[in-house]
């Protein structure tokens, strides 16, 4: 059990001792200064609040109440009635044990669906997509971590009316005797093309429009062709994937199309519970809980007058297979802010229709823009969009060229492999770190420096302790020793490894990978401490201190690796 559910444990058990009723809770909280303990409960000041009473009175009974014998050292009341709690060094040393892992999540069994990256397959991957492949897949990683069944549902678009115009190009290109997957070889330039034809060439258009609706009728001609563009650009981007190291492969590939059989049915449901309505030729859902600042309820429509189907369509039938052929019991949709109103539109109408049951958990979590060093969303020098590819190239080539160096030791193999972990990992920590929710500044020189809240700075603090077990001639994974808590330092470090568990809740709860980031940010820091004030291999240091101060290293790269793993990112033994 983490140190938090304990101590929340003895708290509540204390304060319905006191006859405070039982829902009110310790609310704890870790103290912001040492002086202030180590945890602090801030739940006397609402129940004395609730009660009518003195919150310093309430505070002194539960502590009069409260059983800590053995885990807390010092307890005291501040202020108008918080509850510093200091905990026993002993206790902290003991919890850690002498296993070379202090983690034992409390494992649960929800079954998560996790929609995540979706890209729209008419063009490559650029940018735009980035925020939302590395944030949920650390979410996937995180709840699988914590014992959780994750499907991993990558919505791509394949479907809607630029196919025409994609199919009409490619048969272009095979009519004048290229091959296929020559001319699918830049998919950004054959997008391009495509779109100029469209734009110049009447004929062209004509064409593509006419394929737009061969295409959804079944057309074999415009089927294969369709196929065809298809398959190149969704191994276009698992190969993004695979370099990413994100972990979405074919299997995870679930695409609009797959739901056009079943949209037909779906209309006609959501027409007979009355739900959706004739609207001049179209089909639409008026959600009045969506209303707006006039009254007016929101309108989603899901038919066109042309019989055409959209992106909500797709989304209420992808809503009602996930919810019962998968039988999620929480779903997970990352996607981009702007598209807020849609997510709300969608699972309102899903909930409405009875597609989703009340207790499965319909969640968006959204995030903002990456933004350019000039505070604008982020664009090549020439103002066209940023590649995905061009970015892990990049991102690889600088962190190279810092290895180098660095350390001019290492061979050309040795530095490719260091290169892509650390470029890798400089762009996802600094996508990670940030409050999910915000844009935030894409900066190269920011995100590869060794200082700070990065990942090189993390990934170095790692090689660091590897190489101390080098130095002492130490197997890590078989090192095992009690640990003894001497120094403020190591009482630092002990706690804060014993926080893993406590963390990896929070962000399985609020889906915020920043609060991982800083949890790991504030572990190498007090590892860096802690390495500067207590001496580990020096001769005079005594054996029982230096097992134990090697044990809190063990212990500090392992959840280190652990924890920039749940990030998608990599560690290396040296660098
Ligand atoms: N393909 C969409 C886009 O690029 C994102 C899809 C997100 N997932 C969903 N179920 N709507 O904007």
């Amino acid at each position: 059990m983490s140190i938090k559910n304990h101590l929340n444990q003895r708290l509540s058990a204390a304060m319905i001792a006191a006859g405070i009723p039982e829902d009110c809770q310790p609310i704890l909280a870790l103290s912001a200064r040492p002086q202030f303990g180590d945890y602090q409960a801030n739940g006397a000041m609402a129940a004395a609040k609730r009660l009518g009473v003195n919150p310093r009175a309430l505070a002194q009974q539960i502590v009069d109440q409260v059983d800590l014998k053995g885990i807390a050292e010092r307890i005291e009341i501040a202020g108008p009635g918080f509850i510093n709690l200091h905990l026993s060094r002993t206790f902290i040393g003991e919890q850690l044990g002498s296993s070379s892992d202090p983690v034992a999540c409390e494992r649960t069994a929800s079954k998560v669906v996790i929609d995540y990256s979706s890209p729209n397959l008419a063009k490559e991957m650029h940018v735009g997509h980035i925020r939302s492949t590395i944030i949920g897949d650390c979410l996937a990683r995180v709840l699988e971590y914590r014992g959780d069944r994750v499907i991993r549902q990558n919505h791509m678009g394949d479907w809607g009316t630029q196919f025409g115009m994609l199919i009409a190009e490619l048969e272009l290109h095979l009519g004048a005797g290229e091959r296929g997957d020559l001319a699918l070889n830049d998919l950004e330039k054959f997008y391009q093309q495509a779109k100029r034809h469209f734009d110049e060439d009447p004929d062209f258009a004509d064409r593509a429009r006419a394929y737009v609706v061969r295409l959804q009728s079944g057309d074999e001609h415009c089927l294969a062709l369709w196929q065809q563009f298809i398959a190149t650009s969704v191994a276009h981007n698992l190969e993004i994937y695979r370099r990413l190291n994100v972990g979405l492969s074919a299997e995870h590939v679930q695409p609009e199309s797959t739901y056009n059989s079943q949209l037909e049915a779906l209309v006609s449901k959501l027409t007979e519970c009355g739900l959706a309505v004739d609207d001049q030729g179209a089909k639409v859902i008026f959600l009045d809980d969506l209303a707006d600042k006039k009254g007016q309820p929101s309108a989603m429509i899901i038919r066109k007058s042309d019989g055409g189907f959209l992106y909500a369509t797709t989304d209420l039938a992808a809503l009602e297979y996930r919810a019962q052929t998968l039988a999620a019991d929480r779903i997970l949709y990352f996607i981009d802010a702007r598209q807020a109103l849609h997510m709300k539109q969608v699972f309102s109408a899903g909930r409405k229709a009875g597609l989703v049951a009340a207790d499965v958990d319909l969640e968006h979590h959204a995030f903002g823009t990456m933004m350019g060093r000039d505070g604008k969303p982020f664009k090549t020098r020439d103002g066209g969009t940023v590649k995905l590819a061009s970015l892990i190239d990049e991102a690889e080539e600088r962190a190279g060229r810092l290895i180098r160096e660095k350390n001019p030791n290492l061979d050309d193999r040795q530095v490719a492999d260091i290169a892509r972990k650390l470029g890798i990992g400089a762009i996802k920590y600094a996508d990670l770190s940030k409050t999910r929710t915000t844009d935030y500044i894409f900066d190269w020189e920011a995100m590869l420096s060794f200082e700070g809240n990065t990942a090189p700075y993390l990934q170095y603090a790692y090689t660091r302790i590897c190489s101390i077990f080098r130095r002492a001639d130490v197997d890590r994974d078989a090192h095992a020793a009690p640990v003894i808590i001497g120094t403020d330092a190591e009482k630092s470090l002990a706690l804060k490894l014993l926080q893993f568990d406590e963390t990896i809740e929070q962000v399985a709860a609020e889906c915020y990978p920043h609060v991982l980031c800083t949890y790991l940010y504030d572990l190498a820091s007090a590892y860096m401490s802690f390495y500067e004030c207590c001496p580990i291999l020096k001769s005079d240091v005594r054996p029982e201190d230096r097992a134990s101060r090697l044990q809190l290293s063990a212990l500090s790269a392992t959840t280190l690796a652990r924890g920039l793993d749940l990030l998608g990112i990599e560690v290396m033994q040296q660098m």
